[in-house]
């Protein structure tokens, strides 16, 4: 088991149209046992970050070290580290069972041992029934499974996976993250697992490290991500349906502080810490952050409320999102699903001033 620490790591391509910064100042420590997800949009730098930490790639500069022991120069054999990527690379001509026990043939486990193992790993990723086939006899969903197999097969310093579920349907998907969560929580090894998929992220993670443009936005929990994002990007990234974003004026002396929406007369009531955040940065502009699912139709003691009229009802199941507008600014809140409303109509919302997020908008960083 091992503590992986990235002290700035940087990550640059050659290539023909000029050298690609990968990734930037990465510093990063997942804590020995700890389940840590790396997420970002495509081309952010994960994969890249993954293959520097196991060894498949060179360090530009900086250092990666496995319980404060460089590795920079170690062999990924060496670094012992056990990983999974997207692309299954399954030896062609070996059976499943072969493809599944070839971890541990290079480790001289015996036969025994060996065949308990491979049922288990099968067993768990339910893949039993295709032991004695060849990979291009497999789906390419089941391929994957049998690459994840491989990994969790051997008993590694630290499991690195990239991807590792983005050929499963959403059913099993959701089996295979209950059964990682599980490995993970009794055999206890360092995890860390690329996904640009944030359910996925939140689901396993004890921790998240967000990724955009080859940088580390935020390295936190599912609640500090959520109710304290970084920056607008983190804002927008975690969280579905995403955050309303609106533009607003800060409005009014001292007392009766609130901020105006451009080109609407709707007016939001931040709490008081948000308001002297304001007015400690001496902000005239904002830019409000606030959660759909933290704007509903229902009234509370603590709640302000606004009203704007109905232009779209979208039933999803366990809620309806309400997409309101009112001038030019548009919203979209959380109703429940017995909630009746057509477009055209008014509709009064509410919220919590503490649930209003501010960001410098300028800058985009998370104000207060
Ligand atoms: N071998 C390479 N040579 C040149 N550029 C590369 C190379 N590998 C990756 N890149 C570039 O580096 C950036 C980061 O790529 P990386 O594969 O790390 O992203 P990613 O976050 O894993 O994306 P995805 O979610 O699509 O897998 C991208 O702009 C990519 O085009
Ligand atoms: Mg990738």
């Amino acid at each position: 088991m091992a503590q992986v620490t990235l002290t700035d790591v940087n990550k640059v391509y050659p290539s023909r149209h000029g050298p690609v910064h990968a990734v930037e100042d990465l510093n990063l420590t997942v804590e020995d046992g700890e389940f840590v997800a790396l997420l970002g949009p495509s081309g952010c730098g994960k994969t890249s970050t993954l293959r520097m930490i196991v060894g498949l790639e060179a360090i530009t500069s900086g250092t990666v070290a496995f319980d404060g022991q460089p590795m920079n120069d170690l062999s990924p054999e060496q670094r012992n580290v056990a990983m999974a990527f997207e692309t299954y690379a399954l030896y062609p001509t070996f059976t499943i069972a072969d493809n599944l026990g070839f971890p541990l043939d290079v480790r001289n486990v015996d036969k025994v041992e060996r065949k308990r193992r491979i049922d288990a790993v099968a067993k768990m990723l339910r893949i039993e029934h295709l032991l004695g086939s060849r990979p291009r006899q497999l789906s390419g969903g089941e391929q994957q499974r049998v690459s994840l197999g491989r990994a969790l097969i051997r008993e590694p310093a630290a499991f690195i996976l990239d991807e590792v579920m983005s050929h499963l349907d959403a059913h099993l998907k959701f089996q295979m993250l209950f059964e990682l969560r599980r490995i993970h929580q009794s055999v206890g090894r360092t995890t860390i697992y690329v996904t640009h998929d944030q359910m996925e992220a939140l689901a396993l993670s004890d921790r998240v490290a967000v990724m955009s443009n080859a940088r580390l936005q935020q390295f936190g929990t599912r609640d500090e991500l959520y109710d304290r994002p970084a920056n607008r990007f983190v804002a927008d990234f975690i969280g579905e349906p995403p955050t309303n974003f609106l533009e607003a004026q800060v409005d009014g002396a001292d007392g009766a502080m609130a901020l105006a929406v451009d080109g609407t007369d709707l007016r939001f009531q931040p709490d008081p810490e948000r308001l002297a955040a304001i007015r400690r940065d001496g902000l005239k502009r904002v830019s409000i952050g606030i959660r759909p699912q933290n704007i509903s139709v229902h009234p509370g003691p603590d709640k302000a409320a606004l009203t704007a009229r109905v232009v779209l009802d979208e039933f999803l199941g366990e809620q309806s999102i309400v997409t309101v507008a009112s001038g030019d600014a548009q919203i979209r809140l959380t109703a429940p699903p017995e909630f009746q409303v057509a477009p055209g109509e008014d509709v009064t919302f509410h919220y919590r001033p503490s649930d209003v997020m501010v960001f410098d908008p300028q800058t985009e960083v998370f104000v207060a």
